[in-house]
């Protein structure tokens, strides 16, 4: 990952804790009554891939266990991964794209709600991505991925030739020669893997997104509802299809690019369609970008009107992120594909340890700050999520006292330990293990590796209750809390 140059060092300390009492008087454990969504306390795990799925996208034990770890720390939300909406192999991803998948939801909507005593919501993140292929062998891109144009023989002067011929030409030119025959699109596909965006409006699926994404969103809410989860969150956060949309660099022609007006067009429709489907008595909501961090891409300007054209919508919560874009992505090894949280987007994305002045911690608190503002000041009261670098429940209690949000998410630290609002809340914050802020999980999330972390996965591996991974190395589930004797 992308590291900022001054290279500073931070350790997560936290200096004091919150007495049981404190706790029970904070903002942080006060319960949310919003429409459509009522939280026992404004804590929340934003989604986060935990790669356990089966092949198919199935509902796997381990799946179950993951949440059901999460649920035992009775947070105020868990929302579940990014879940694929269209019926394609999308390897161990989670999927949503089909009514055979609701059984498998159910089960681990209602392990959930049993591990939880009922206290947590549990809510399902609906993703829609478009094709990415792995950085191809020079010669396999050559001899077969390669489409020959009149342009590359133009520029080879290799009109007559046959194409084997100027495929062999091709194969062997510098890079620099490279560059002066192959489109900039050839030379990212040879350099980082082929990529599609939504502006490839020469394909027609992506022509057509418009068209059909409404009504895969509205399927899969449908399914969710159907599967026992309390709400959904439209996933237009990141580097996917509907951030791609509401983006800047979105130049599309059709009335669904360019001004912001135009590019929220489509988040907005696919919002109408899930709310026409699932009806009005449900918590729908989004999960967006308070800033690309791209060059030319979408800032906190657009984030404010974003956010208010969403609530004016109806939409039920606003869960903000930040980063984590191809845009700036570093290029990927031969046989692997692009990872969006490998350039500076990335690292705005999920912050880690080696810093700048700013440091890992809260770097995302003061824009969504300014989003909640422009929209309370626009009169709307859709409950706003801030996340990034949260692991203290002095910085979460003051971005609620200081109306800086209304939710807290809590995404490393709930991996790192998942029993964080049962300890805290029982005054117990002294036995919290605090995030390191390592990004060793985030490494396991790039290679697609079952993701656990690195306090707690090679503890107590041979315990009764101790699944390991599929590599032998490392326990897939944080150790059951046994709280210290008072
Ligand atoms: C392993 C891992 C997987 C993630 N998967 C998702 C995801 O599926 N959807 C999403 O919106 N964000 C995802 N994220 C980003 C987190 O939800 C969160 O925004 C980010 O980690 C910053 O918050 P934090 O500092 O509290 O960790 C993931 C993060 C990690 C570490
Ligand atoms: S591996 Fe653990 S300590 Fe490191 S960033 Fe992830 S959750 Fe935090």
């Amino acid at each position: 990952m992308w590291k900022p140059p001054e290279r500073i060092k931070y350790q997560t300390a936290v200096e004091r804790w919150p007495t049981a009492a404190e706790a029970e008087r904070s903002r942080l454990y006060s319960p949310l009554s919003a429409p459509n969504l009522d939280l026992a306390q404004r804590t929340w795990v934003p989604a986060m891939v935990p790669w356990r799925a089966s092949a198919d996208g199935d509902v796997t034990q381990d799946v179950i266990d993951w949440y059901v770890r999460f649920a035992q720390g009775k947070p105020g939300a868990i929302v579940v991964e990014a879940t694929g909406i269209r019926d394609i192999p999308s390897g161990p991803l989670l999927r949503i794209s089909s009514d055979r998948y609701v059984a498998g939801l159910q089960r681990l909507t209602d392990a959930v709600r049993e591990a939880s005593d009922g206290q947590t919501r549990l809510l399902i993140q609906l993703i829609d991505f478009l094709t990415i292929r792995r950085r191809p062998q020079p010669e396999a891109f050559f001899n077969r991925f390669l489409e020959i144009t009149a342009a590359h023989r133009q520029r080879l002067g290799m009109e007559r030739e046959d194409e084997q011929a100027v495929r062999q030409r091709l194969l062997a030119l510098t890079d620099h020669e490279l560059e002066e025959v192959l489109s900039a699109r050839e030379l990212e596909s040879l350099r980082a893997g082929y990529r599609e965006r939504v502006t490839d409006m020469h394909l027609p699926a992506i022509a057509a997104l418009p068209e059909n994404l409404p009504l895969l969103f509205s399927q899969a809410a449908t399914r969710a509802r159907a599967a026992g989860f309390d709400g959904v969150e439209l996933h237009y956060a990141h580097a996917y299809t509907m951030a791609s949309f509401l983006s800047a660099t979105n130049s599309r022609t059709d009335g669904y690019g360019g001004s912001r007006e135009h590019r929220v067009r489509l988040p907005l429709e696919v919002y109408r369609a899930v709310r026409t489907a699932v009806g009005d008595d449900y918590a729908v909501g989004c999960r967006f970008l308070s800033d690309e961090i791209i060059a030319a891409g979408s800032g906190i300007d657009d984030a404010r009107f974003f956010a208010q054209e969403f609530s004016r919508a109806g939409m039920s919560f606003l869960s903000l992120s930040r980063g984590g874009k191809f845009d700036d992505a570093k290029q990927p090894k031969v046989g692997w594909a692009a990872y969006p949280y490998t350039g500076q987007s990335g690292y705005e994305c999920m912050p880690a340890y080696l810093s700048d002045e700013r440091g890992p911690w809260g770097r995302n608190s003061e824009p969504v700050a300014l989003i909640r503002e422009a929209l309370r000041a626009a009169g709307h009261n859709t409950p706003v999520i801030s996340t990034g670098g949260i692991h203290s429940f002095e910085q979460a209690e003051s971005l609620l006292v200081e109306g800086k949000a209304d939710v807290v998410g809590f995404a490393r630290q709930a991996l790192a330990d998942p029993d964080w609002f049962e300890k805290v809340r029982r005054g117990r914050g002294e036995e919290v293990l605090l995030c390191r802020y390592s990004n060793y999980c985030e490494g396991l999330d790039q290679k697609h590796k079952q993701v656990t972390c690195e306090l707690w996965d090679r503890k107590a591996l041979d315990a009764r209750d101790a699944v390991l991974a599929s590599d032998g190395k490392r326990r897939l589930t944080a150790p059951r809390w046994i709280p210290n004797s008072a």
